[in-house]
């Protein structure tokens, strides 16, 4: 199998349009050791020739253009992503859709169905598209059993659902339900091995610990640092388990559940700008490095 990080950064990437944060700035100027990074998708394939998308990041049209193995190669209309599975309906992983309406045949989208629901009413992407290329939804099931995607042989899905969050514009925002967010398990069947992703994972439940025992890489939740970060920058009010992510420090953070996992690879992706990781010089990406997890960054390979 293999696994490409087409964005690694959360909703408005690195350097955001309209940060002036430390980060932000210290990487506009130069100041600060790191790069930038796009918003929140991978591509995996059994063959290296078929792909599934997870996730369509706004920032899709240069991630496809970065990566050769995307380019189009049969016949005048060509998309070697077969499939798109989403994760959840935020705008960093839904707004990309819009961007694939050329598309010669209706976009193949396997998600939940409180993602079609809000990609269906309060960011009616689906509806619009109809007008484009169209939509063949594919309900995937929640309850950990395998599913398979036509045309891409060799790779099998589990998915759980999360205790996240629905997006702000979500009729569902402040009543969750199940499938608003998952997790998925990718196994290779030609080599056995297994990803996990979860880049938006607020919460360490039974179904995420199973997964995590599983996986041979985990390609996992990195928004925050800590809790308050937003806030300490003075950029926002709202706390990280507000927004459905679980902060890397602190008692029960990610570094003390990542510890608990076997994992060959241990990668955190949907990095939020105002991490301190992202900083390269920082100490709290030595402390990543002390404890061999690592930072996903745009155009990270790797094979299982
Ligand atoms: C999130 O996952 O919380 C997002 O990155 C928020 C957003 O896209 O605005
Ligand atoms: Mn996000
Ligand atoms: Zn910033």
């Amino acid at each position: 199998m293999r696994i490409r990080v087409l964005g690694a950064g959360a909703g408005g990437g690195f350097p955001q349009w309209n940060c002036n944060c430390g980060q932000c700035q210290g990487l506009r100027s130069g100041s600060l050791k790191g790069r930038a990074r796009t918003q929140s998708s991978i591509a995996v394939s059994g063959d290296g020739d078929h792909w599934v998308l997870f996730n369509a990041s706004p920032d899709i049209r240069a991630q496809f253009e970065n990566f050769p193995a995307l380019h189009p190669r049969d016949g005048i209309r060509d998309s070697r992503v077969k499939a798109i599975i989403l994760i959840d309906s935020q705008i960093d992983h839904a707004t990309g859709l819009l961007m694939l309406r050329e598309s010669s045949q209706p976009l193949d989208i396997y998600c939940s169905d409180m993602v079609r629901q809000d990609l269906s009413t309060g960011f009616p992407v689906f509806s619009i598209l109809a007008h484009y290329c169209g939509v063949r939804h594919h309900a995937i099931p929640l309850d950990g059993s395998p599913f398979s995607i036509p045309g891409i042989d060799t790779l099998r899905f589990y998915s759980h659902a999360l205790k996240s969050k629905a997006p702000p514009y979500s009729p569902h925002r402040h009543d969750p339900h199940e499938g608003d967010n998952i997790g998925v398990v990718v196994e290779c069947l030609t080599s056995g091995k297994k990803l996990y992703y979860a880049p938006g994972l607020g919460c360490i439940e039974p179904s995420v610990e199973q997964a995590m025992q599983s996986a041979d890489c985990l390609l996992v939740d990195g928004t925050f640092w800590q809790e308050d970060e937003m806030a300490r920058v003075g950029i926002s009010q709202k706390r990280a388990a507000e927004m459905g992510h679980l902060p890397q420090s602190g008692e029960g953070g990610m570094l003390s559940v990542l510890a608990r996992y076997p994992a060959a690879r241990k990668i955190l992706i949907h990095i939020n700008n105002t991490n301190p990781i992202l900083d390269e010089a920082s100490p709290e990406r030595q402390r990543l490095d002390a404890l061999g997890v690592e930072v996903a960054f745009d155009g990270m390979d790797l094979t299982f």
